[in-house]
């Protein structure tokens, strides 16, 4: 049995691109039997950035009603939020710590990128490297699976683990990215990377009509609706081509070179598309967002689930290091 795990900063509502990209594919990888997956909502993680305990609250219900309603099974898996079991994680961060080297810490590229560009520089962001390895091997898990923009942090990671097992003993898995490098980057409504931070993305958890205007607010050119069209440009063509089946697909193209088809229809049908597509993640999503005491009630079972096994492996860690 594998243990995959991974974290999600708690960073607001996920759109179409973090669905497609990053949270389908891993409630796939949970559905696998051969493995167990750990996923937890990385809320101190976010506390670098995330000043206001009601943004960071809506947030997590956010991303936490998002992968239920991407059918993450938390009874076979593990599903919690990081804050509700922040002795341990954070009591193992004090002891990676003195395991890692400061230049470590300080070459890291994305401390460097994040000094360079905010002007809040904390502590936090410096050693959040190693709350994240204590993240990891606090669960013992085997495989990562995590974007190229963490492949250093996940080096890291391994780094620390080993370290503190030739000081102390084989106590830790060592851990290994899973980076996927096939993902698509999902444009977004303005054709760069669909992202929260370029407000140009495309939440399908939304009702009926503000749905159809973000789908309506795709760029598109000025090619009038008579003539031929090259959908291989056309960004609502692309986001199409990503949710319709191969069939649609192909008249979709069809439709686009023969001409008389405009980008109004095009985005229409891609609007039916979303909204009958998702209309059971939605309705879950939707009930989550809307009854706090069910959300609340899976990750409470999932905190005890996942304490059991941080506890076990603390109560090792502990041994070794003469603290029992
Ligand atoms: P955002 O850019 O909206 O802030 P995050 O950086 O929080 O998104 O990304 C969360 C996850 O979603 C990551 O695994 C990331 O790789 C994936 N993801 C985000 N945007 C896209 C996109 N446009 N296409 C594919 N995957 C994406
Ligand atoms: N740093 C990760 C990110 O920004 C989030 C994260 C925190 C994480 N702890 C983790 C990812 C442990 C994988 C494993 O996306």
């Amino acid at each position: 049995m594998a243990r995959i795990l991974t974290g999600i900063q708690a960073s607001g509502r996920p759109h179409l691109g973090n669905i497609l990209g990053a949270i389908l594919p891993a409630v796939k990888l949970s559905q696998n039997p051969d493995n167990q997956s750990f996923l937890f909502i990385a809320d101190l993680h976010s506390m670098t950035t995330v000043k206001d305990a009601k943004v960071m609250q809506e947030n997590t219900r956010a991303v936490a009603s998002a992968w239920l309603a991407c059918g993450f099974d938390t009874q076979k898996n593990y599903f919690y939020r990081q804050s509700r079991l922040a002795g341990l994680h954070t009591e193992l961060m004090w002891y990676l710590c003195c395991q890692t080297p400061f230049p470590m810490l300080s070459n890291a590229l994305s401390f460097k990128d994040k000094s360079d560009r905010l002007s809040d520089v904390n502590a936090g962001l410096f050693t959040y490297p190693v709350l994240q390895a204590a993240d990891i091997v606090l669960y013992q898990a085997n495989f990562v699976p995590v974007g190229k923009d963490q492949k250093q942090h996940l080096e890291m990671s391994k780094d620390m683990a080993a370290a503190f097992n030739r000081t102390y003993g084989e106590i830790f898995t060592l851990p290994e990215p899973l980076i996927d490098e096939s993902v698509m980057v999902i444009p977004g409504t303005d054709g760069a990377k669909m992202s929260k931070s370029y407000n140009n993305y495309i939440d399908i958890f939304l009702d009926e009509k503000p749905l159809l205007k973000m789908v309506k607010s795709i760029l598109s050119d000025s090619t009038p609706l008579e003539a031929p069209k090259n959908p291989d440009n056309d960004i609502t063509f692309k986001l199409y081509s990503l949710v319709a089946d191969k069939s649609e697909v192909e008249k979709m193209r069809q439709n686009y070179l023969a001409g008389g088809f405009g980008y109004g229809h095009a985005k229409q049908a891609l609007f039916e598309k979303l909204w009958t597509k998702f209309e059971k993640e939605r309705e879950i999503f939707n009930y989550y967002m809307k009854n706090e005491e069910a959300l609340e009630e899976k990750l409470r079972e999932g905190e005890a689930k996942a304490r059991e096994i941080a506890e076990q492996t603390m109560n090792d860690v502990r041994k070794v290091l003469g603290f029992a």
